[in-house]
């Protein structure tokens, strides 16, 4: 052979072994880029969390103008019985009772408290036994990262605007003053104050730790025992934050008849599914295309290496032609639940097949009957076998919407229930020891794409 050629092919050769290592440290790198955040960085941090949760927020844009109240088909009858929370709720909470023989409030607040559960609702409702309504001392709340994320101002406006039960709060920016501050709130991120401003930190202050990120794209940054409450859409944080939270008006009351709706009425195609953010390690994309060997699956977004469809007017298509929605997240991890499944899936009337959280963590936050799980099948195989079952028999694709009317949505008002808890006497001391190890134990995030494997053979 030419030695020139020869040369020229070894030359080209070590290229592409270099773009080959460049390319792995690259994608190595990537997961753990949250973590490497600079102090300057968190004014960008909603930018970072665009490429993240990215087509989660195309969709969020578009279902906002979108929105259709589809909740009201039913009405309790006693509808003053509602708590403040929901929309037509006024009945205010009263102070908590005392166990009259311990002397210590009865609620059950804390994720010590109830485990296994949310308490958002039990936060929501409550007011200290001895709180004064006007005089108790006002309690301060320090946001250390800034106020531009929060979409609230400084002041006691946020507890009043809101009807908080307990309002005697104070939100403030001023981190010169963090000494005489009751609560200090870290958002997305975590900086020691002490080496900052060189204030070191009280045992009587609360320091909270606000994340919404999943855990399988994050992590933290927290010296031992910084951290005494954690905010985060898991379910036993001590204040959790969910993208969407469903509650009932009557917890008996799950199904409804939904006055001869017919929800499959002029919808003439299967599955229907949008992404951009294409290169996800649950590998949603690939469960897509196997499904797709089924049963029609239409992907809207742009990846390349598939064929897609454009997206303008998604949900709006998706509302009146689909019967199925893919409301796959990016990441499937212990409670990761985002609006890609509470706005897109459930405001629409279209039935979402989930992927993220697990079965568990759905039944906690969604209404009953008003979704699938791709844990429920064996393989894609599996679940295209039954949605086209659902497809061909409209009374048990009607199914899936009884739900529809039995509850409402709610605004989980984390200030309101932030300042109560604040307010709360008999809270428990507590504090993380090691906050990573309890955000990312080894089995929090499940990549194992189980589904991969063929299915059984019967
Ligand atoms: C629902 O509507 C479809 C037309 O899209 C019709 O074929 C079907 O019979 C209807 N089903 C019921 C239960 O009314
Ligand atoms: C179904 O299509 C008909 C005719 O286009 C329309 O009048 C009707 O509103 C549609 N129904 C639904 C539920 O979209
Ligand atoms: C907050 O955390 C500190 C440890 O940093 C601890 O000493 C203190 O008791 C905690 N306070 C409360 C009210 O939980």
């Amino acid at each position: 052979m030419d030695r020139r050629i020869h040369h020229l092919l070894n030359d080209l050769l070590i290229l592409m072994l270099f773009i080959i290592v460049i390319y792995s440290i690259f994608t190595a790198y990537c997961p753990v880029k949250n973590k490497l955040y600079s102090r300057k960085s968190y004014k960008y941090e909603k930018k970072i969390k665009t490429q993240t949760n990215n087509d989660e927020q195309i969709v969020e844009t578009v279902s906002t103008i979108l929105s259709k109240n589809s909740d009201r088909i039913i009405k309790r009858n006693k509808l003053e019985n509602l708590p403040w929370y929901f929309k037509d709720g006024i009945q205010e909470p009263n102070k908590a009772e005392v166990n009259p023989t311990t002397g210590v409030r009865i609620s059950r607040l804390w994720p010590e408290e109830k485990k296994g559960d949310d308490r958002v609702e039990e936060q929501l409702m409550f007011i200290p036994p001895n709180y004064q309504y006007e005089n108790a001392p006002m309690k301060t709340i320090l946001l250390y990262n800034g106020i531009s994320n929060w979409m609230v101002d400084e002041g006691q406006s946020e507890f009043l605007s809101n009807d908080c039960p307990v309002n005697r709060c104070i939100i403030s920016t001023k981190t010169k003053l963090i000494y005489s501050m009751d609560a200090i709130l870290f958002r997305e991120e975590f900086y020691d104050p002490l080496s900052e401003t060189g204030f070191k930190k009280n045992s009587k202050q609360i320091w909270i730790l606000f994340f919404l990120q999943s855990a399988y794209y994050s992590g933290f940054d927290v010296g031992n025992d910084m951290i005494n409450w954690t905010a985060t859409y898991r379910h036993d944080s001590d204040i959790v934050i969910p993208y969407g939270r469903w509650a009932y008006f009557d917890p008996s009351v799950t199904r409804v008849e939904q006055l001869n709706i017919n929800y499959s009425l002029n919808k003439t195609k299967q599955v229907a599914m949008i992404i951009t953010n294409c290169d996800t390690d649950n590998q949603r994309l690939l469960y897509a295309k196997e499904l797709g060997k089924y049963i029609s699956v239409d992907v809207y977004g742009q990846c390349k290496g598939y064929k897609m469809n454009k997206f303008d007017n998604f949900l709006q298509i998706l509302d009146q032609d689909y019967k199925f929605y893919l409301a796959f997240e990016s990441s499937n991890c212990i409670d990761y639940v985002t609006e890609k499944f509470f706005i897109d899936g459930l405001q629409y009337n279209v039935l979402p097949v989930v992927m993220g959280g697990r079965r568990e963590d759905y039944e906690r936050m969604a209404p009953r009957r008003s979704y699938l799980h791709v844990d429920d099948f064996d393989s894609p195989k599996r679940l295209a076998e039954y949605l086209r079952q659902l497809d061909a028999d409209d009374d048990l694709y009607n199914e899936y919407f009884r739900w529809k009317g039995t509850g409402e949505f709610i605004d989980t008002k984390f200030f309101c229930r932030l300042c109560a808890l604040l307010h709360d006497e008999d809270a428990p001391a507590k504090h993380y020891r090691d906050l990573e190890r309890w955000w990312r134990p080894p089995d929090v995030c499940d990549h194992s794409t189980k589904w991969l494997k063929p299915p059984p053979v019967e």
